[in-house]
C-alpha cells in the first residue's frame, strides 16, 4: 500500500465539525489518542482572502482575514502531520489555489461532499457535488495532480446502494487516498439509522481505505468504535458527535469525567488564545442539559475567556497567559461572546 493510503488505514479520526474542530479541540483529540483530526469545513474564498502569519507569541501559524483580523485557520507544529483541512468548494482552480497556499502547514486536504445546508447546496458545494460527480471529479483530480499532500473526500450515501458504489468507484479514479463515508443520505438527519451495511458494501468494492462515519449514536465508549468499524467493514472510523460531547472517547483506557475534559480543553483554549465565543460554543456542546444547573447558568452569562475559565478554576492561569501574550504582542482579533 502506498504511503498516502497507509496514512488513512486503521485510524481513529476526529471528523470535521464547523466551530468545534478548531485548534484546541483538535489538539485535545490528539492528546487523548485520535490518530488524525479534521478541521472544520473552511470555505475556499475565505482562505483565499486570508494572509498567512507566523504567530511567534503563540507558536502558531495563523491564516487571518486582513479586513477584520479574524482567525480563519490556526495551526501549529504539534498537529502538522495529523491535521486534515476540509475545504468547502465547487471550483477546481480555487481549490488548488487554497491547497497550494496551505499544503506545507498540514497533512492532508479533504473535499466536503456531504454538507446538506442550504448555503452549501446553493453554492454548488457540499452535498450538491453528490449529484454533480463530473464537477467533484474535476476538483479532486486537480488537487491530486497539483498538490504534494494526500487528497480525500467525505460523502454521504445515496438512496441506492449500487448508485453509491458506482459514485465512489468514479471518485476513486481521481487518485484520492481515502474516502470518508457518512451512512446517511443528504435528506436524512442524525436520528435516522446509519446505513452501516451500505458502507460495508462500498468497502468491499474499492481499493482505497474507507473511513466509516455516522456511528456516534452507537458509540458510547472506546470499544464501540471498533465494533462500529467492524460492522461497516471499514479500514478506519471518523467520529463527530461523540467527540463533540466528550472528546475523551478517543482515550483507549476509558473515558474521563466531563469536568476533567472541560479543564483540559480550556487549558488549550487559553494557551492558543482561542476566541471566547468559539470556546463558549464548544463548552456549551459538552455541557448540554447541564447548562440548566446553577453553574451552567453562570457559565452562560460569561463574555470573556477569563470568566469562562474561572468557573473551572482556571481564571488566574487565563489572566496570567493573556498578560504574557499582550506583553509579547498579540495577533488576531479579541472578540467578546454574543
Ligand atoms: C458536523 N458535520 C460536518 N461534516 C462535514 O463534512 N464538515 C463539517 O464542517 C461538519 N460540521 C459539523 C458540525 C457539527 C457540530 C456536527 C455535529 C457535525 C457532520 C459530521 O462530520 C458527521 O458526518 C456526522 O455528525 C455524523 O457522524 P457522527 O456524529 O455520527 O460521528
Amino acid at each position: 500500500m502506498n504511503k498516502n493510503k497507509e496514512m488513512y488505514s486503521n485510524k481513529i479520526i476526529m471528523a470535521p465539525m464547523v466551530r468545534v474542530g478548531t485548534l484546541p479541540m483538535r489538539l485535545l483529540a490528539l492528546e487523548y489518542g485520535a490518530d488524525l483530526v479534521y478541521s472544520e469545513e473552511l470555505i475556499d474564498w475565505k482562505f483565499l482572502k486570508s494572509v498567512r502569519i507566523i504567530n511567534h507569541t503563540l507558536g502558531t501559524i495563523d491564516y487571518i482575514d486582513p479586513s477584520d483580523g479574524t482567525v480563519i485557520f490556526r495551526t501549529c507544529e504539534k498537529e502538522k502531520s495529523k491535521v486534515i483541512v476540509q475545504l468547502g468548494t465547487c471550483d477546481p482552480e480555487r481549490a488548488v489555489s487554497v491547497a497550494k497556499m496551505i499544503e506545507n502547514d498540514i497533512a492532508g486536504i479533504d473535499l466536503n461532499m456531504g454538507c446538506p445546508k442550504e448555503f452549501s447546496l446553493k453554492g454548488g458545494m457540499g452535498a450538491a457535488l453528490l449529484t454533480n460527480p463530473h464537477k467533484a471529479k474535476n476538483i479532486l483530480k486537480s488537487l491530486v495532480e497539483n498538490v504534494n499532500i494526500p487528497v480525500t473526500c467525505k460523502i454521504r450515501v445515496l438512496e441506492g446502494v449500487q448508485d453509491t458504489i458506482e459514485l465512489v468507484k468514479e471518485l476513486e479514479t481521481t487518485g484520492i487516498s481515502a474516502i470518508g463515508i457518512h451512512g446517511r443520505t443528504k435528506t436524512e438527519r442524525p436520528q435516522h439509522v446509519n446505513r452501516n451495511q451500505t458502507i460495508k458494501k462500498i468497502a468491499h468494492n474499492i481499493n482505497i481505505p474507507v473511513i466509516a462515519n455516522g456511528g456516534s449514536r452507537e458509540i458510547h465508549k472506546h470499544e464501540d468504535i471498533i465494533k462500529f468499524k467492524e460492522l461497516c467493514g471499514a479500514s478506519s472510523v471518523m467520529i463527530a458527535r461523540a467527540a463533540e460531547a466528550n472528546c475523551s472517547i478517543f482515550c483507549e483506557n476509558g473515558m474521563k469525567e466531563l469536568d476533567d475534559v472541560i479543564v483540559d480543553y480550556l487549558k488549550l483554549a487559553i494557551e492558543y488564545d482561542n476566541s471566547p465565543s468559539n470556546t463558549k460554543y464548544c463548552v456549551q456542546n459538552m455541557l448540554k442539559e447541564l447548562q440548566e444547573t446553577p453553574r451552567g447558568k453562570k457559565f452562560l452569562e460569561c463574555t470573556t475567556l477569563e470568566q469562562i475559565c474561572a468557573i473551572w478554576n482556571l481564571g488566574e492561569y487565563c489572566r496570567r497567559k493573556q498578560i504574557e501574550f499582550h506583553s509579547k504582542g498579540m495577533l488576531g482579533r479579541r472578540e467578546v461572546c454574543p
